[in-house]
């Protein structure tokens, strides 16, 4: 060994002193001039059977073996995907306890995905990429792509909502920018993972039309447009296989049609099987439970499926080293792409620019639902006494919610924002009004104030009720936190009703003050009986580091709001399909080892229902208010007919008709007059969100493809475009459509 790390070093040393030499002596692996399957050749003609063994799976937490002989570093990763998430101990996961692993919070990508802008993803895999090169992390585990199928999934903050087309759109930059900076994306959960009860024995049974037009897009374009270098297995199963090892998903799907090179990694804990994992499509294996009992012992990753079993396979000659080749050849394209790069920078951690970017995301994203009277954004001519009620004011959101938690250096919660910026102009006052679990989860405190707080709920509540009388506007901060059963990792929610008795509490505050203002923080839809009753409604999300800060701007009218609902907003849990028809969970088969989940809806995924159903629901996907007004006119397409090699585009002037600057999000769905399947009424298809000064006008053109009009054919196992008529839709929400037009596919 030491004789080896000599040999190579002492050459390297002179060549640093001759360029002539270097070029001529450089093994080709270090030299970033050769083509990367060069130096992928070489470096794989160089390892060890022992060492292509290494690379292929964890060595620790986050992190997987370069090869020491070569100078091929560690590899590191890290959750992802709101941040850099803080380190754990080499093999725990207890936090390290570092004091360097603090970071900026960006806003969750619910919140992302409302912004309806890819050039928020755009910064904010910019933004990521360069805490994550700071903190010396080669892969981000994220961004999460799953679909919003049920209000009940318990990690839908983490996702992009519920259409497949925006969820692309958003994804692609987010990755292209991470990329950039020579730090992975890991594109997860792939794929059909969509709640998280049973997660790890659940068999999705979906029509391969629901499966290539709703849950495959988004992974489709990370691959394809984005080209992700890591990709996720998910711990759910689909055809009886887990899809961590799965030969249709990754060896046929993934591997074979999208032409993928970069690495399957599993999900922690993912795998399950040596051959299916050496066979079907798994690169890296990460975070298996080996002693048999499920907690950690030492050298256990020795016994991961790929390592020693793995060897033993193929040592005994029951399978041959071209799978093993295949996958280090995939894991060394990482590498060279990642810690390898000699371009990758040094990144920067915490900067000014860094939480500019958390808090223009977070204020693009904010959606403003319901206001009425235009009781928003808060006047202090109108507004003297000011009652803020609600835990979630004071709660601190960022520590906890799975395994997308983060130790962020500074988190402002709603209350303090709002006391420094309206405290001067009006008298603030607060209620707590109820009481959340106190669960304390990983090393930080969900409260830097308020944390004692013991008094019994009715208590709160006539607290709140006795200075809800004297206030002029009653702010509400409620919704969600990160607690078991609400919107965490590792479980679902169990009602769609707020918890803690917040419909109550706001049912007797509406009694008191007309003046309501609701503002809901969390990554999913509740139901709200008393919807009516409040003045203005605000889905608040999850927003990282600067949360209260961008809530307050929005609510004291600093910025106009001009995010859109990623998903419908039903009113009752039977509206959504996946309720209405029983499909969700599934169903325990007798052994009790596997729980067979049935996507009875197909293609009739969020807004496709309402439509399909006419279901009406509280708020629709793409629903967003602002304080100005906006008209959109003059609609015209570029042509009444295009062939399959064209494109159609479509123009039309935006108008603000109000007085304040704001942004409008022009949505364009297709529907399809006639058509020999089944199809949704209308798809979203293209979307561009602009920018306007007060009675400015823009005319703006939206370009789409045949595949804009095509939907998955299984008979051919390909995407068809029909030729016949069709009509473009646009409007500012799937319930606002103001103009049509119509043309054919010859
Ligand atoms: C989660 C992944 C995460 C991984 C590592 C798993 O439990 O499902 O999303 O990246 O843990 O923390």
């Amino acid at each position: 060994m030491i004789k080896h790390t000599h040999s190579l070093l002492l050459p390297l040393a002179l060549l640093v002193c001759t360029p002539q030499a270097h070029a001529q002596r450089l093994p080709a692996y270090l030299d970033d001039t050769q083509p990367l399957e060069t130096r992928v050749e070489d470096a794989l003609s160089r390892m060890t059977f022992a060492e292509k063994i290494a690379v292929i799976h964890a060595q620790g937490k986050f992190t997987s073996p370069g090869v020491k002989r070569l100078g091929i570093p560690d590899f590191w990763c890290d959750d992802g995907p709101h941040g850099v998430r803080a380190d754990v101990l080499y093999d725990s996961w207890t936090q390290a306890g570092n004091t360097n692993d603090s970071v900026v919070a960006f806003p969750a990508l619910t919140c992302l995905a409302a912004t309806f802008n890819p050039h928020m993803a755009a910064i904010y895999g910019h933004a990521l990429g360069e805490e994550a090169l700071y903190r010396g992390k080669h892969m981000m585990l994220g961004p999460g792509v799953n679909i919003y199928r049920t209000p009940l999934g318990g990690r839908n903050f983490e996702y992009m909502g519920e259409d497949p087309y925006l969820a692309s759109r958003i994804a692609v930059p987010y990755i292209q920018q991470l990329q950039a900076l020579g730090v992975s994306a890991c594109v997860k959960h792939f794929v059909l993972n969509d709640n998280e009860a049973d997660r790890h024995t659940t068999n999705v049974i979906v029509s391969d039309r629901a499966l290539h037009e709703i849950y495959l897009p988004a992974f489709k374009a990370a691959v394809c447009e984005a080209h992700t270098w890591g990709l996720m297995g998910a711990y759910n199963l689909y055809r009886g296989y887990h899809n961590c090892h799965n030969p249709y998903l990754l060896t046929d799907l993934l591997k074979g049609q999208w032409h993928y090179d970069g690495v399957v990694v599993s999900d922690w804990g993912g795998a399950h099987n040596t051959e299916q994992a050496a066979k079907y499509g798994l690169d890296m294996e990460f975070g298996t439970h080996t002693d048999g009992l499920s907690v950690d012992a030492p050298n256990a990753y020795d016994k991961y499926y790929l390592a020693n079993p793995y060897r033993d396979l193929i040592v005994s000659g029951k399978m041959t080293d071209k799978e093993l080749n295949d996958k280090v050849r995939r894991v060394l394209r990482l590498f060279f792409r990642t810690s390898m790069n000699r371009h990758r920078g040094f990144g920067s951690l915490c900067s000014e620019a860094h939480y500019a970017t958390a808090e223009q995301i977070a204020e693009e994203g904010i959606v403003l639902l319901k206001n009425e009277d235009h009781i928003l954004p808060l006047r202090p001519s109108h507004v003297k006494r000011l009652l803020i009620v609600g835990e979630n004011a004071l709660r601190l959101m960022t520590p906890s919610g799975g395994s997308s938690k983060l130790k962020a250096q500074r988190e402002i919660y709603p209350l303090q924002a709002m006391r420094r910026r309206l405290g001067s102009e009006m008298q603030i006052d607060f209620a707590r009004g109820y009481l959340g679990v106190m669960e304390k989860r990983g090393e930080t405190e969900a409260f830097l104030e308020g944390k004692d707080e013991k008094r019994p709920a009715a208590q709160l509540v006539s607290e709140a009720v006795d200075k809800a009388r004297k206030a002029d506007v009653v702010v509400i901060f409620g919704g969600l936190n990160k607690n078991k059963h609400q919107d965490t990792e590792g479980s679902d929610r169990e009602s769609y009703s707020l918890p803690y008795g917040q419909d109550s509490l706001v049912n007797e505050l509406v009694k008191v003050n007309p003046n309501v203002v609701f503002v809901n923080i969390s990554g999913n839809s509740s139901a709200m009986p008393w919807a009516k009753k409040v003045k203005a409604i605000i889905q608040g999300w999850y927003l990282g580091s600067q949360a209260g800060e961008a809530l307050t701007r929005v609510i004291a009218g600093d910025v106009n709001p001009s995010g859109k609902l990623p998903y419908t907003w039903y009113a009752q849990l039977n509206d959504y399909p996946a309720h209405a028809l029983h499909a969700y969970p599934g169903v325990k088969t007798q052994d009790g080892k596997q729980v067979n989940e049935e996507y009875k809806e197909g293609i009739y995924v969020g807004y496709r229902w309402a439509d399909a159903h006419k279901v009406k629901p509280l708020f629709a996907f793409g629903h967003g208010l602002s304080y100005t007004t906006f008209r959109l006119s003059k609609l015209q397409a570029d042509k009444t007919a295009l062939t399959a090699a064209d494109s159609i585009t479509f123009s039309l002037d935006v108008t603000n008709t109000g007085k304040q600057a704001g942004a409008e999000v022009v949505q364009l769905y297709i529907h399809d007059v006639k058509s020999s399947v089944d199809r949704p009424y209308k798809e979203l298809k293209s979307f561009r969100k602009v920018y306007l000064q007060p009675r400015e006008t823009r005319r703006i053109s939206l370009t789409i493809g045949r595949d804009a009009l095509s939907y998955y054919d299984p008979t051919i196992q390909d995407w068809k475009a029909e030729p016949g008529k069709f009509e473009a839709l646009i409007g500012t929400a799937s319930d606002e459509i103001s103009s049509r037009v119509a043309f054919t596919l010859k």
